[in-house]
Protein backbone atom coordinates (compact mmCIF):
# COMPACT_ATOMS: atom_id res chain seq x y z
CA UNK A 1 0.00 0.00 0.00
CA UNK A 2 2.26 2.89 -1.40
CA UNK A 3 -0.07 5.97 -0.44
CA UNK A 4 -1.29 5.55 3.03
CA UNK A 5 -3.40 8.62 3.50
CA UNK A 6 -4.34 12.21 2.03
CA UNK A 7 -5.74 15.16 4.17
CA UNK A 8 -7.48 18.46 2.83
CA UNK A 9 -6.81 20.39 5.13
CA UNK A 10 -8.69 23.53 3.61
CA UNK A 11 -8.67 24.74 -0.13
CA UNK A 12 -5.44 25.54 -0.65
CA UNK A 13 -3.37 23.50 1.61
CA UNK A 14 -3.23 19.05 1.20
CA UNK A 15 -0.89 16.29 3.18
CA UNK A 16 0.21 13.04 1.56
CA UNK A 17 1.57 10.16 3.49
CA UNK A 18 3.30 7.47 2.10
CA UNK A 19 4.21 3.91 3.66
CA UNK A 20 7.28 2.84 2.46
CA UNK A 21 6.78 -0.99 1.69
CA UNK A 22 7.82 -0.95 -2.38
CA UNK A 23 11.83 -2.17 -3.01
CA UNK A 24 14.30 0.68 -3.69
CA UNK A 25 13.76 -0.52 -7.66
CA UNK A 26 10.16 -0.10 -7.42
CA UNK A 27 10.42 3.36 -6.39
CA UNK A 28 13.20 4.47 -8.33
CA UNK A 29 10.94 3.99 -11.84
CA UNK A 30 9.68 6.88 -13.31
CA UNK A 31 11.81 9.16 -11.16
CA UNK A 32 14.50 11.71 -12.58
CA UNK A 33 16.34 13.26 -10.13
CA UNK A 34 18.10 16.70 -10.24
CA UNK A 35 22.01 16.28 -10.01
CA UNK A 36 21.99 18.03 -6.18
CA UNK A 37 19.43 15.30 -5.23
CA UNK A 38 21.30 12.38 -7.22
CA UNK A 39 24.29 13.46 -5.29
CA UNK A 40 22.21 13.15 -2.19
CA UNK A 41 20.49 10.61 -2.84
CA UNK A 42 23.68 8.41 -3.58
CA UNK A 43 25.23 9.34 -0.30
CA UNK A 44 22.72 7.88 1.66
CA UNK A 45 23.76 4.82 3.46
CA UNK A 46 21.16 3.77 4.44
CA UNK A 47 18.51 1.45 2.33
CA UNK A 48 15.25 2.76 4.05
CA UNK A 49 16.39 6.66 3.97
CA UNK A 50 16.65 6.43 0.31
CA UNK A 51 13.29 4.74 -0.56
CA UNK A 52 12.08 7.25 1.80
CA UNK A 53 13.67 9.96 -0.39
CA UNK A 54 12.29 7.92 -3.55
CA UNK A 55 8.46 7.51 -2.00
CA UNK A 56 8.57 11.70 -1.49
CA UNK A 57 8.87 12.48 -5.13
CA UNK A 58 5.77 10.17 -5.61
CA UNK A 59 4.07 11.71 -3.39
CA UNK A 60 4.92 15.07 -5.36
CA UNK A 61 3.61 13.83 -8.38
CA UNK A 62 0.46 13.60 -7.18
CA UNK A 63 0.27 17.56 -6.72
CA UNK A 64 2.13 17.76 -10.24
CA UNK A 65 5.29 17.86 -9.10
CA UNK A 66 8.42 16.78 -9.68
CA UNK A 67 12.01 16.90 -8.59
CA UNK A 68 13.12 19.90 -10.48
CA UNK A 69 10.44 21.67 -9.12
CA UNK A 70 11.86 21.20 -5.90
CA UNK A 71 14.83 24.13 -4.36
CA UNK A 72 16.69 23.78 -0.78
CA UNK A 73 18.10 27.19 0.80
CA UNK A 74 21.27 27.16 2.56
CA UNK A 75 19.65 25.59 5.52
CA UNK A 76 18.29 22.66 3.82
CA UNK A 77 14.69 24.08 3.54
CA UNK A 78 12.61 23.05 0.52
CA UNK A 79 11.35 25.04 -1.79
CA UNK A 80 8.59 25.00 -4.60
CA UNK A 81 9.60 26.77 -7.48
CA UNK A 82 6.28 28.33 -8.60
CA UNK A 83 5.91 30.28 -5.38
CA UNK A 84 3.67 27.11 -3.63
CA UNK A 85 4.61 26.24 0.16
CA UNK A 86 6.04 23.06 0.46
CA UNK A 87 7.45 21.27 4.00
CA UNK A 88 8.78 17.40 3.88
CA UNK A 89 9.27 14.72 6.79
CA UNK A 90 10.27 10.91 6.72
CA UNK A 91 10.12 8.47 9.95
CA UNK A 92 11.36 5.06 9.42
CA UNK A 93 9.06 4.13 6.87
CA UNK A 94 6.43 6.87 7.02
CA UNK A 95 6.86 9.94 4.61
CA UNK A 96 4.85 13.00 4.24
CA UNK A 97 4.90 16.21 2.26
CA UNK A 98 2.21 19.44 3.02
CA UNK A 99 1.67 21.74 0.17
CA UNK A 100 0.14 24.90 0.10
CA UNK A 101 -0.79 27.17 -2.16
CA UNK A 102 -1.49 30.36 0.49
CA UNK A 103 -0.20 29.81 3.99
CA UNK A 104 3.58 28.63 5.40
CA UNK A 105 3.30 25.11 6.36
CA UNK A 106 5.67 22.70 8.46
CA UNK A 107 5.10 19.26 9.08
CA UNK A 108 6.99 16.62 11.29
CA UNK A 109 6.22 12.65 11.30
CA UNK A 110 7.84 10.65 14.91
CA UNK A 111 7.89 7.59 15.77
CA UNK A 112 6.33 7.36 19.47
CA UNK A 113 9.66 6.06 21.94
CA UNK A 114 10.44 5.65 25.16
CA UNK A 115 13.91 8.09 24.31
CA UNK A 116 12.11 11.06 24.46
CA UNK A 117 11.39 10.84 28.42
CA UNK A 118 15.27 11.27 28.56
CA UNK A 119 15.76 14.50 26.16
CA UNK A 120 12.22 15.77 27.36
CA UNK A 121 13.89 18.51 29.35
CA UNK A 122 15.87 19.91 26.53
CA UNK A 123 12.78 20.83 24.70
CA UNK A 124 9.78 21.26 27.02
CA UNK A 125 9.41 22.36 30.65
CA UNK A 126 9.00 19.03 32.08
CA UNK A 127 6.80 19.44 35.08
CA UNK A 128 3.61 20.16 33.00
CA UNK A 129 3.02 16.35 32.04
CA UNK A 130 3.81 14.53 34.90
CA UNK A 131 -0.09 14.90 35.76
CA UNK A 132 -0.47 12.67 33.37
CA UNK A 133 -2.08 9.28 33.81
CA UNK A 134 0.54 7.17 32.77
CA UNK A 135 4.00 6.89 30.74
CA UNK A 136 2.47 6.29 27.38
CA UNK A 137 0.26 8.85 27.78
CA UNK A 138 3.60 11.12 28.30
CA UNK A 139 5.29 10.22 25.69
CA UNK A 140 2.21 10.32 23.19
CA UNK A 141 2.00 14.06 24.46
CA UNK A 142 5.80 15.19 24.69
CA UNK A 143 5.63 13.31 21.23
CA UNK A 144 3.01 15.42 19.76
CA UNK A 145 4.96 18.61 21.92
CA UNK A 146 8.45 17.78 19.89
CA UNK A 147 6.73 17.41 16.01
CA UNK A 148 4.69 20.57 16.99
CA UNK A 149 8.47 22.68 17.60
CA UNK A 150 9.79 20.43 14.24
CA UNK A 151 6.88 21.89 12.28
CA UNK A 152 7.43 25.44 13.41
CA UNK A 153 11.37 25.36 13.38
CA UNK A 154 10.49 23.71 9.52
CA UNK A 155 8.23 27.22 8.58
CA UNK A 156 10.34 29.37 10.33
CA UNK A 157 13.97 27.75 8.67
CA UNK A 158 16.79 29.64 10.24
CA UNK A 159 19.06 28.06 12.78
CA UNK A 160 19.57 29.64 15.95
CA UNK A 161 15.66 29.59 17.45
CA UNK A 162 15.81 27.05 20.39
CA UNK A 163 12.88 24.45 21.02
CA UNK A 164 12.83 25.09 24.84
CA UNK A 165 13.14 29.30 24.80
CA UNK A 166 11.69 30.34 21.32
CA UNK A 167 8.69 27.73 20.53
CA UNK A 168 6.16 27.61 22.86
CA UNK A 169 3.03 24.94 22.79
CA UNK A 170 -0.38 25.71 24.33
CA UNK A 171 -1.29 22.98 26.17
CA UNK A 172 -3.88 20.82 24.92
CA UNK A 173 -5.76 17.16 25.70
CA UNK A 174 -5.39 14.30 23.37
CA UNK A 175 -9.20 14.75 21.82
CA UNK A 176 -8.70 18.37 20.96
CA UNK A 177 -6.15 16.72 18.01
CA UNK A 178 -4.88 20.42 17.22
CA UNK A 179 -3.78 23.31 19.73
CA UNK A 180 -1.48 26.95 18.95
CA UNK A 181 2.07 27.75 19.54
CA UNK A 182 4.29 30.67 18.99
CA UNK A 183 7.96 31.64 17.86
CA UNK A 184 9.14 34.46 20.50
CA UNK A 185 12.67 35.29 19.05
CA UNK A 186 14.81 37.93 18.58
CA UNK A 187 11.70 40.86 19.28
CA UNK A 188 9.79 38.98 16.68
CA UNK A 189 6.27 36.99 17.87
CA UNK A 190 4.47 34.83 15.02
CA UNK A 191 1.59 32.86 15.88
CA UNK A 192 0.77 28.96 14.47
CA UNK A 193 -2.11 26.86 14.57
CA UNK A 194 -0.66 22.91 15.22
CA UNK A 195 -2.74 19.41 14.51
CA UNK A 196 -1.85 16.43 15.29
CA UNK A 197 -2.87 12.73 14.38
CA UNK A 198 -1.49 9.14 15.51
CA UNK A 199 -1.47 6.31 13.92
CA UNK A 200 0.66 2.65 13.82
CA UNK A 201 2.55 4.11 17.28
CA UNK A 202 3.40 6.85 14.76
CA UNK A 203 2.77 11.03 15.64
CA UNK A 204 2.19 13.07 13.20
CA UNK A 205 2.15 16.82 13.74
CA UNK A 206 1.47 19.96 10.98
CA UNK A 207 1.46 23.31 11.88
CA UNK A 208 0.33 26.93 9.48
CA UNK A 209 1.08 29.89 10.01
CA UNK A 210 -1.59 32.43 11.56
C1 LIG B 1 16.17 20.00 10.00
C2 LIG B 1 15.26 19.27 10.94
C3 LIG B 1 14.07 20.19 11.24
C4 LIG B 1 14.77 17.98 10.26
O1 LIG B 1 13.85 17.29 11.07
P1 LIG B 1 13.96 15.72 11.36
O2 LIG B 1 12.88 15.35 12.30
O3 LIG B 1 15.36 15.40 11.73
O4 LIG B 1 13.72 15.02 9.98
P2 LIG B 1 12.43 15.03 9.06
O5 LIG B 1 12.50 13.81 8.23
O6 LIG B 1 11.18 15.27 9.81
O7 LIG B 1 12.67 16.29 8.12
C5 LIG B 1 13.65 16.26 7.14
C6 LIG B 1 13.23 17.25 6.08
O8 LIG B 1 13.15 18.55 6.64
C7 LIG B 1 13.45 19.49 5.62
N1 LIG B 1 14.40 20.44 6.19
C8 LIG B 1 15.72 20.28 6.42
N2 LIG B 1 16.24 21.40 6.94
C9 LIG B 1 15.23 22.27 7.05
C10 LIG B 1 15.13 23.61 7.52
N3 LIG B 1 16.17 24.27 7.99
N4 LIG B 1 13.93 24.23 7.49
C11 LIG B 1 12.85 23.57 7.02
N5 LIG B 1 12.86 22.31 6.55
C12 LIG B 1 14.05 21.67 6.57
C13 LIG B 1 13.97 18.72 4.41
O9 LIG B 1 12.95 18.68 3.45
C14 LIG B 1 14.25 17.35 4.98
O10 LIG B 1 14.02 16.29 4.09
P3 LIG B 1 14.75 16.15 2.67
O11 LIG B 1 16.08 16.82 2.81
O12 LIG B 1 14.82 14.69 2.43
O13 LIG B 1 13.85 16.85 1.70
C15 LIG B 1 15.97 18.87 12.24
O14 LIG B 1 16.97 17.97 11.98
C16 LIG B 1 16.53 20.02 13.00
O15 LIG B 1 17.57 20.55 12.70
N6 LIG B 1 15.84 20.41 14.08
C17 LIG B 1 16.23 21.49 14.90
C18 LIG B 1 17.30 21.07 15.83
C19 LIG B 1 17.04 21.54 17.21
O16 LIG B 1 17.06 22.71 17.50
N7 LIG B 1 16.75 20.62 18.09
C20 LIG B 1 16.45 20.94 19.44
C21 LIG B 1 16.96 19.90 20.32
S1 LIG B 1 16.36 20.19 21.94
Amino acid sequence: MPLYKTITVNLNTSIAIWKVEETETFLGKGILLTDHCQNRYNGMKSELHRRAFLSIRHLLVLYGYEDKDLVYDEFGKPHLKDGNFISITHSHHFTAIIISRTEQVGIDIEKNREKILRIAHKFTPFEEYRTLANTEAIIRKLTIVWGAKESLYKIYGQQGISFLHHIHVADFSFAQNQTTAKIIYQGDISLYEVHFMEFEGFTLVYAIKG
